[in-house]
């Protein structure tokens, strides 16, 4: 015991990439023998161990605050003098090449504040093992290349737990004489353990069937509390969408009888793909119009279809080592993305995955947490689960599905299925069958794999009349990044297009690929010059600057055949007069709003797409535009445009807005696109000035008969001051005070808003009955909001800082995990005036100084200090 303490203070070691090593000893088999109670549980675990390669290496089997009971080789108790605990692992000398080794440990899942390993949510058990959980449960070699088959015994209280699962598929079970059940379940997949998981519940289950394509009938089930079975249909239609596009698309099957997902209410992230049963924080299960907003329904799908994709990328092709996590994470997010594209509109998918991109992922790789898709390091894995692994990591695979076209990215995905199903991969492996499969040469390719950074393209095109030609001129910059001073160039694939500014048209899409730092493609046959269309369908993750005027811009976004062109025309115009302003300078914001009337009054467009298009950019991303952030000055010069856009089109505003109300309910993408469209449309009638705004508001708030209309009506009131504003949070409060994921919205609204008194505000539900550190959903629906919120958060008193460091100092004592991931709002200090960084680095070292303080938020901030 205290040579566990003593290895827990230690200082945090430093993980390398190009330290991996294959595992000396590998565990073909594991059976597991839990018996299950919230308050002591008792966990047998049987390794079946052989010796890989021809060493004499002891046997490691990582544990994390486990004491060993019982310790047993080939059913001989071990004495005191044949193991050892070193640096949080047991280390057991062998002698022959295959053993059994058999251990026993207690735990208590009831105060498992981490949620990592097995711990209580609601009155059930349930597992989280990916990245480190299962040296949680039991002594065992935790690391992603070692699979194992699992046998897994379960047995708990039947009255408190009748349902038991675990991965793989129910071979028996019975009951006891005692009031306690038992069930087994075997999984004949190999897999790493940190897939691992079981559930002991009192659940009810929405049961339904799926065919796969060679005719095999799969029983899928989605468990929740019983009054949550109605709000289980869409998370089901989602699955089996999933498995039936995947069957289409990439041709890969489900391969078990069985497929279960539980909802679970504590949960670290957003789901988890555990073989065969995949648990999910309940926020992306349940959906109903009374509480699920638009956004909340594509949530579902697009989670619910991400954790089911994991079963081929990710479970049956898992990753070698934690550093080549975006092999998972990258490829099934954009596996993720098309899939709903594909449910839904393509081109606002599009907008919307490119939104968040630059809102996540841009401002990572710009600051001091920036780090490549595959890392070169880390302290704690847990915190590179991040929107460069995920976000950027899927953008890399949509380029390479570019540059190989449909048919030669299916050859290539067909290849790395085959050759690596039952295998732990890497990212090289990945880009490897890409080359093999398409028959490309992706050697320069991979620095997209190495490099950190967002790329900044330059482009500046000439024209001469004379002879009809044009040159384009490329350059590209990559930015020194965290221990990356010097960049190579990129291959950057950039679909391009130029319009010719009469006709409106261009003569093709072309991908030009710039390899070089600076590099010059030539056109013939313009006769005037044209307008240029680059980066279309944001073809690469890079920043572009191009000469092009406002007018080209505002060419662009009424003709632009792209779009996502068409979109990032108008979003450029809007960005341009807002940096302008905000510098002081004087900018042309009629051509904003003639733009956008242009837009809304156009009868072809989807009423999704113009709502996304007409939308100022956020606070957020107009500050990342800028070297030095004045986040009060953005928040003016936004407002103020809003308010102008408001008042110019008045009339039509209010004009949308009543024609776009529905007659009942319903969740087609017409329906969706209605009221995305209504709800700017609000947006815009409130910012407008006019004396009914707040009245208006409330009434959509007071009439809707679904959430999406009724938490936008609520979030433009909550911007204000009216008395309405009070009213309907009163009311929503009531209504909803008695679930949780609804009050979350409450909490997460007010944090966002714009009301001049946010930060007393955050303070005040800081303190409010319904808020608890204990549920990381509510900790992230104010404190993750609020730290999100420019404006707000960066209040010159310094007072947001000392709420969200309070905040993550309070909560690192009991879930480490979740607290680190609200530290890097706080390392943008670099970007902000003398004071707002001297502030942002004092609370740094402030949460530094705190005595054990988890290696998850030392990293975090040691890091966002350098
Ligand atoms: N692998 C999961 C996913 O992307 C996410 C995940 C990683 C996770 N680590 C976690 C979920 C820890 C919960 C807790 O789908
Ligand atoms: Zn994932």
């Amino acid at each position: 015991m205290a040579d566990m303490q003593s290895t827990q203070a230690a200082a945090p070691m430093i993980i390398r990439r190009t330290d991996y090593r294959p595992p000396d000893w590998l565990v073909p088999d594991i059976a597991l023998d839990f018996d299950l109670d919230p308050a002591l549980t008792r966990v047998r675990a049987r390794l079946s161990v052989a010796r890989n390669g021809d060493h004499d290496r002891p046997l490691r089997l990582d544990g994390d605050g486990l004491v060993p009971l019982e310790i047993a080789v080939d059913g001989v108790p071990l004495a005191q003098t044949d193991w050892h605990m070193e640096a949080g692992a047991m280390i057991i000398a062998l002698s022959g090449d295959i053993h059994v080794v058999e251990t026993l440990v207690e735990l208590v899942p009831e105060s498992n504040s981490k949620l990592m390993g097995l711990y209580a949510s609601g009155g059930l058990l349930c597992t989280q093992c990916e990245a480190e959980g299962f040296r949680r449960i039991t002594f065992f070699p935790d690391r992603p290349d070692i699979l194992s088959r699992y046998d897994v015994r379960m047995i708990a209280d039947k009255a408190r737990f009748p349902v038991l699962l675990a991965n793989g598929d129910p071979v028996e079970n019975g009951d006891l004489d005692d009031g306690r059940h038992w069930a087994r379940w075997t999984d004949p997949y190999p897999k790493p353990c940190y897939l691992f998981a079981l559930v002991a519940a009192d659940l009810a289950c929405n049961e339904d069937r799926f065919v796969t394509m060679s005719g095999r009938e799969v029983r899928l089930g989605i468990w929740v509390k019983e009054p949550d079975l109605p709000r289980t249909g869409h998370a089901m239609e989602a699955l089996k969408n999933s498995m039936a596009w995947d069957e289409r698309v990439y041709g890969r099957e489900y391969d078990l009888d069985v497929f279960n997902i539980v909802a679970v209410a504590d949960f670290n992230f957003g789901a988890m793909e555990n073989k065969g049963l995949n648990i999910f924080n309940s926020r992306y299960i349940l959906a109903d119009p009374e509480t699920a907003t638009d956004i909340d329904y594509d949530g579902v799908e697009g989670v619910v279809a991400h954790e089911y994709f994991h079963n081929w990328s990710g479970n049956r092709v898992t990753c070698r080592d934690w550093f080549q996590l975006s092999l998972k994470e990258g490829f099934t997010v954009f596996r993720d993305q098309n899939f709903s594209a594909d449910m839904g509109s393509h081109a606002v998918k599009r907008i919307e995955d490119v939104r968040i991109l630059r809102a996540a992922q841009f401002q990572e790789d710009s600051g001091p947490l920036a780090h490549p898709v595959r890392p070169e390091s880390y302290m704690e894995i847990s915190n590179f689960y991040t929107a460069t692994i995920y976000n950027k990591g899927a953008e890399l695979i949509r380029m390479m599905a570019l540059m190989l076209g449909p048919e030669r990215f299916r050859a290539g995905t067909d290849l790395y299925f085959d050759r690596h199903d039952g295998q732990a991969a890497t990212c090289e492996d990945f880009v490897r069958a890409m080359e093999e499969g398409g028959n490309v040469d992706l050697t320069q390719f991979r620095r997209w794999y190495e490099q950190a950074g967002t790329p900044r393209v330059r482009a500046l095109m000439t024209h001469d009349p004379a002879s009809g030609q044009v040159e384009l001129t490329l350059e590209q910059h990559v930015p020194p990044t965290p221990g990356q001073p010097d960049k190579k160039p990129m291959a950057i694939p950039l679909r391009t297009a130029l319009f010719d500014p009469a006709t409106g048209t261009h003569h093709g899409d072309q991908l030009l690929m710039l390899t070089e730092a600076r590099q010059s493609f030539r056109f013939e046959g313009h006769v005037a010059a044209p307008v240029l269309s680059i980066n279309r369908g944001f073809s690469a993750p890079v920043i572009m600057e191009t000469n092009g005027s406002q007018a080209d811009l505002a060419f662009l976004s009424a003709h632009d055949d792209d779009a996502f062109g068409r979109y990032e025309a108008m979003q450029q115009l809007m960005v341009n007069v807002l940096v302008a302003q905000v510098a002081g300078r004087l900018a042309d914001d009629d051509a904003v709003v003639a733009a956008i009337r242009h837009t809304i009054t156009d009868p072809g467009l989807d009423a999704a797409f113009v709502a996304e298009t007409i939308r100022l950019p956020s606070e957020a991303y107009l500050g990342d535009q800028m070297t030095l952030v004045d986040p009060d000055a953005i928040h003016a010069a936004r407002d103020a445009l809003q308010h102008k856009i408001g008042a110019a089109l008045e009339p039509i505003w209010r004009d949308i807005h009543a024609r776009t109300k529905a007659g009942g309910f319903a969740l087609s993408p017409a329906a969706k696109s209605a009221r995305k469209l209504r709800n700017t449309a609000l947006l815009y009638l409130v910012a407008s000035g006019t004396e009914d705004g707040a009245q208006i508001a409330f009434s959509q708030f007071h009439e809707a008969d679904n959430m999406t209309e009724r938490q936008a009506a609520l979030g433009t009131l909550v911007n204000g001051t009216s008395p309405e504003r009070d009213a309907a949070l009163d009311i929503f409060y009531h209504r909803y005070s008695g679930d949780a994921l609804t009050l979350d919205k409450w909490f997460q609204t007010q944090a966002f808003g714009f009301h001049p008194d946010t930060v007393e505000l955050v303070e005040e539900l800081g303190r409010h009955k319904d808020f608890t550190l204990s549920n990381p959903n509510r900790v992230r629906s104010l404190y993750g909001a609020f730290a999100g919120n420019q404006w707000a958060f960066h209040h010159r008193s310094g007072k947001g800082y000392r709420l969200v460091a309070d905040c993550i100092l309070a909560l690192d004592r009991l879930n480490p995990q979740t607290a680190a991931r609200l530290v890097p709002p706080m390392g943008r200090w670099k970007r902000f005036d003398a004071d707002r960084a001297a502030m942002m680095r004092a609370e740094l070292e402030r949460i530094l100084a705190q005595p054990g303080l988890s290696k998850d938020v030392t990293e975090q901030a040691g890091k966002s200090l350098d």
